[in-house]
């Protein structure tokens, strides 16, 4: 559905774009590529069937233009290496063929299998400056996977940690991070999102809080892990180690990457965006 999301975009969105993935529909799977090539068929799907759980997309949307942004900003400066921590179906290393950057897409040995049939079944050639990790966040070392793919732990790297971290224990979460600082020199970043606590949500989004919560639990995998914005940092272990640039929560202000556009679904308040840079 994140590929999804994107390709819906691409393919209809009133211009400008919050985010331009030309190539998110290659991924998607032939059957949302059916629902997003033909109007009435969209109009059902996104309307109509996933009327409930809609406004995540637009939050998808948000979130890899957060990191698009900061990545090419970090890119300008020198950083040469992007770490895309459960790259799913992100398309940063097809979208910049020229920035010079090496990426290092971490995931699972199955969703990576998938992306590169999916590619292949496209005709997409796997870049040179791409490189699959193959790691589970519960059991694997990252840095040791990193280490052997040729990671470079003396250099500033940007790491992207997007739509992961509430379907995993926390415990899962700290360690990663830990991993992810041990391998950061100085200057490294880091953007990653994060599951609001309840606690979090302002009473007039708890309604939607919830029912997108319920929806997910139903019909998705279920997001266990969640964070009070106020003690997020600290409990991740980021704390001294770390600088918050920025923490936001794009539902209650989605105005810098939404604008005026009418096209696209409320942001749902479940999630925040972090953004970080390496003591
Ligand atoms: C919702 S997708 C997010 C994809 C992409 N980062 C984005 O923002 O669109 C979640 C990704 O996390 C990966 N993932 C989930 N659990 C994982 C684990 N334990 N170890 C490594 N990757 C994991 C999945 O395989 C999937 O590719």
């Amino acid at each position: 559905m994140v590929a999804a999301a994107r390709a819906g975009h691409f393919a209809r969105g009133e211009r400008p774009l919050v985010t331009e993935d030309p190539y998110a529909i290659h991924l998607a799977g032939g059957r949302w590529r059916r629902v997003i090539g033909s109007s009435w068929r969209h109009w059902l799907v996104t309307r109509v069937l996933l009327r409930k759980v809609i406004p995540t997309t637009t939050f998808v949307l948000i979130r890899t233009r957060f990191t698009d942004d900061r990545v090419l900003a970090a890119a300008a400066r020198g950083v040469g290496q992007l770490v895309v921590l459960g790259a799913g179906f992100d398309t940063f290393a097809l979208r910049h063929p020229d920035l010079g950057i090496r990426v290092y897409e971490v995931d699972l040995p199955a969703s990576a299998a998938l992306k590169r049939e999916r590619l292949a079944g496209a005709d997409i050639a796997v870049p040179e400056h791409l490189h699959f990790v193959e790691v589970d966040f519960e059991r694997d070392p990252l840095d040791e996977r990193l280490l052997e793919a040729g990671f470079d732990r003396g250099a500033p790297a940007f790491f992207s940690w997007m739509g992961v971290t509430y379907y995993l224990a926390p415990e899962a979460v700290t360690e990663t991070l830990a991993r992810v600082t041990g391998l950061s020199a100085p200057g490294s970043e880091l953007t990653l999102d994060y599951m609001n606590a309840r606690e979090g949500v302002p009473a007039e989004e708890l309604a939607l809080f919830d029912s997108l919560v319920r929806f997910v639990e139903k019909h998705g995998e279920p997001m266990i892990t969640r964070f009070d914005p106020g003690s997020v940092v600290n409990r991740m272990g980021l704390t001294g180690q770390w600088d918050v640039l920025q923490h936001e929560f794009p539902a209650a202000d989605p105005g810098p990457y939404l604008g005026g556009r009418t096209d696209l679904p409320r942001v749902a308040p479940l999630f925040r965006l972090l953004h970080l840079r390496r003591t």
